[in-house]
């Protein structure tokens, strides 16, 4: 039996393709095969040689069934090499997979709302994140010592130097950028940095969305017609707006911006705390000390600023209730957005 092992285990070893694998392993395992016919002449032998004998007969089948097996691997593997070699693409061959990935909420809130306001002949204009002093409060009529400068007292890098507490210093550098044509009608998107608490609605990172237009005889009507355009497209058609009176220093008059709540539809639920409505932007005319600051006339011609939170309104957009969530990075949050 010995004699045979070896002349098997040498017809396995030379077996050069799955085939021929196949036809050693019907000559030996097959029914009708040698080592099977082994068994089949027990019956020849003295009675207690049988049980020796069959064992050997069965370490005999696994050893063989074990090197076919094995042989059967290195033959497949070769095989792929040689057809991968052969073929530079394996059709048959499962596919990668990839995930499919999305828009960040905020960011598809952005670019809905540059689409609508570039309809509308406004330009993005990308300012910076760190300013100076100057530019963040000084030339938007904040003062040292002001004390609008407490609410927005942020990070500092210097003495001079910060990280922008609003996107408004870009009104400044947009309007030097343009020395003085018009008409001046931009956007200035982008994180701002404050010193504020981190809870549901507040967050030390958040993004503003900025409006800019000047030009001869810009009205506060045109500014509050740009923003309900804005926000019916943005939010729907059932959407109004309201505008309260209220102060911003490089802006007279100002005021607030609310929308009637896109959730009670204006009835009062807790979201807008029973009031109907939710605020989404400062606003008003450009200060005439700002026009002249950024290069242009006051008389001659005037302007309109606006200053959405973007955060909020992706949140009303998307029926977020954390700003947490939208800094978060959790996948699980985040593909909810694909597709939408
Ligand atoms: N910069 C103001 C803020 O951060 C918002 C604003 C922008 C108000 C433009 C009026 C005009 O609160």
């Amino acid at each position: 039996m010995a004699e045979m092992e070896v002349r098997i285990l040498q017809q396995i070893i030379e077996a050069s393709t799955a085939g021929e694998l196949e036809h050693v392993r019907i000559k030996y395992l097959g029914r009708k095969g040698e080592i099977s016919a082994l068994l089949k002449n027990i019956g020849n032998l003295a009675p207690e040689q049988r049980p020796a004998f069959g064992a050997a007969v069965n370490a005999l089948r696994n050893k063989v069934s074990e090197m076919i097996a094995s042989r059967k691997d290195e033959l497949d593997r070769e095989a792929l090499e040689q057809s991968l070699l052969r073929d530079a693409i394996d059709v048959s061959l499962p596919g990668e997979y990839f995930e499919v990935g999305g828009l960040h909420p905020l960011t598809k809130s952005l670019r809905e709302i540059t689409s609508i306001l570039s309809g509308m002949g406004f330009t993005v204009y990308e300012s910076r994140e760190t300013e100076t002093d100057e530019m963040n409060f000084v030339k938007l009529n904040i003062a040292q010592g002001h004390p609008a400068r407490d609410m927005q007292e942020t990070f500092y890098l210097t003495e001079t130097t910060l990280m922008r507490t609003h996107t408004s210093p870009g009104q400044i550098r947009g309007m030097l950028a343009l020395e003085g044509r018009l008409p001046v009608r931009f956007i200035v998107p982008g994180r701002v940095y404050r010193r504020d608490p981190t809870d549901a609605s507040h967050h030390p990172v958040f993004f503003q969305v900025e409006g800019l237009a000047i030009d001869v005889d810009v009205t506060f009507k045109q500014l509050r017609g740009v923003i309900s355009t804005l926000m019916n497209r943005f939010f729907g058609q059932d959407v109004r707006i309201r505008l309260r009176p209220s102060y911003f220093p490089f802006t007279e008059p100002s005021c607030e911006v609310d929308i009637s709540c896109v959730f009670c539809r204006g009835e009062g639920c807790s979201v807008c705390g029973g009031s109907g409505y939710l605020e989404v932007a400062g606003a008003g005319m450009v200060h005439p000390q700002v026009l002249l600051n950024g290069g242009y006339d006051p008389d001659k011609v005037s302007g309109f600023a606006f200053g959405f939170g973007l955060d909020r309104l992706a949140m009303l957009k998307y029926g977020i209730d954390d700003i947490r969530l939208l800094y978060g990075n959790d996948k699980r949050f985040l593909s909810q957005f694909r597709g939408l």
